[in-house]
């Protein structure tokens, strides 16, 4: 058996879109990135996304467009992946870590809450490993605290909360499709939101701070979307519920087979559809044995985050109190959930956790 931890799956109908792009002459960002913003806004229940090359620049675009910028400070999980972050930085802002919550590993709003200061202009919150973070208790805190809600959507394609996608709640929504996502451009992001003023501000930092051809009224970035990447998007778009289901299914499937003394499998919230961008288990000591022995089975596995990002050196010097992230760092490893894994495969893996723990 071979069965990394994450692959994307591109076929026949992928390649067809890019050789039409090819075959155009039009590769830069033109009608497929239009086409793709308007019907992944359609898919979030939007009524605008702006494309863009990466899900980092879409965080920065996002908070740029909101207005953080130098003396500003915004609040963002410990445990994640270091974009969330580092978008904060590019800002010139400087981020606050708060801690999660252990069961859902996402933002704790009790943590977040207390590290609210008079800079405190925004709160990012990630939708971790495909499920929705606390979302009202953000969103209230956010409004109550005249803070800007910044979804970190980009392991969360999909993932829903009492009936609304990830990507609808906030003022912005961000998402990445970086090659291992549920669904895939290559490299490239989305920054969805429900704000006129924030779509049109989010599509000059995209492109130069121009606001008319060739002229320039701020500072901006290329941080646009090919058309090459919008052609991907568009098909995997129409993939992605089921790409989704398989995930679920295969989720399912271990959360009902793994029974390892020891071992967690994730917590489902109430009212949370989870998108399963990771199947992410709690092992404790074990942890890199348990990595191990799978390996020698051929079951790829990852720590999804290894160093909570308040531990990271880049943030040395910056406090922060974390215990539940720095709990999860040690202990969380990713088995292979991914559409790819077949029932086989599948139950192998369960097979195999379940013996080797
Ligand atoms: C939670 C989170 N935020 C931000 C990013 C950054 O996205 P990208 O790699 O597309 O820049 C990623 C993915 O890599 C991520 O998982």
């Amino acid at each position: 058996m071979n069965v990394p931890v994450a692959r994307p799956l591109l076929g026949a109908e992928e390649a067809d879109a890019v050789r039409d792009v090819l075959a155009s002459g039009m590769i830069a960002a033109g009608p497929k990135t239009a086409a793709f913003e308007e019907r992944f806004a359609a898919f979030c229940g939007v009524p605008h996304a702006v494309a863009t090359n990466s899900g980092t620049a879409a965080l920065h675009a996002a908070l740029l467009a909101g207005g953080v910028g130098p003396g500003d400070e915004v609040i963002v999980p410990s445990f994640s992946f270091i974009a969330t972050a580092t978008a904060v930085s590019m800002c010139g802002a400087v981020p606050v870590f708060a801690d999660v919550d252990p069961d859902r590993f996402t933002i704790d709003p009790g943590s977040a809450a207390g590290l609210v200061t008079p800079r405190t202009k925004a709160a990012i919150a990630v939708h971790l490993f495909g499920q929705c973070c606390d979302v009202p208790a953000i969103a209230d805190l956010c409004a109550d605290r005249n803070l800007l809600f910044v979804e970190d959507a980009a392991q969360a394609h999909g993932a829903m909360l009492d009936g609304k996608k990830a990507g609808s709640f906030g003022d912005f929504g961000c998402f990445s499709f970086y090659a291992t996502k549920n669904m895939t451009t290559g490299e490239g992001g989305m920054v969805t939101t429900a704000s006129d003023e924030y779509d049109a501000r989010l599509r000059r930092v995209i492109n130069h701070g121009q606001s008319e051809k060739y002229l320039h009224t701020e500072l901006g970035y290329n941080y646009r979307m090919t058309d090459i990447a919008a052609a991907v998007g568009l098909v995997q778009l129409e993939r992605l519920d089921g790409f989704n289901r398989r995930r679920q299914e295969n989720a399912a499937f271990f959360s009902s087979h793994i029974r390892a003394p020891g071992i967690a499998t994730p917590t489902v919230s109430p009212g949370a559809a989870h998108v399963y961008h990771q199947y992410v288990l709690r092992v404790g000591e074990g942890r890199d044995r348990l990595a191990a022995a799978l390996r020698e089975r051929g079951i790829g596995t990852a720590v999804h985050y290894p160093v909570p990002i308040h531990r990271q050196p880049i943030y040395a010097g910056l406090k922060a109190v974390c215990p539940v992230a720095e709990a999860l760092a040690a202990s969380v490893l990713s088995i292979p959930v991914h559409p790819g894994v077949a029932d086989e495969e599948r139950a192998s893996i369960a097979d195999a956790v379940n013996e080797v723990a």
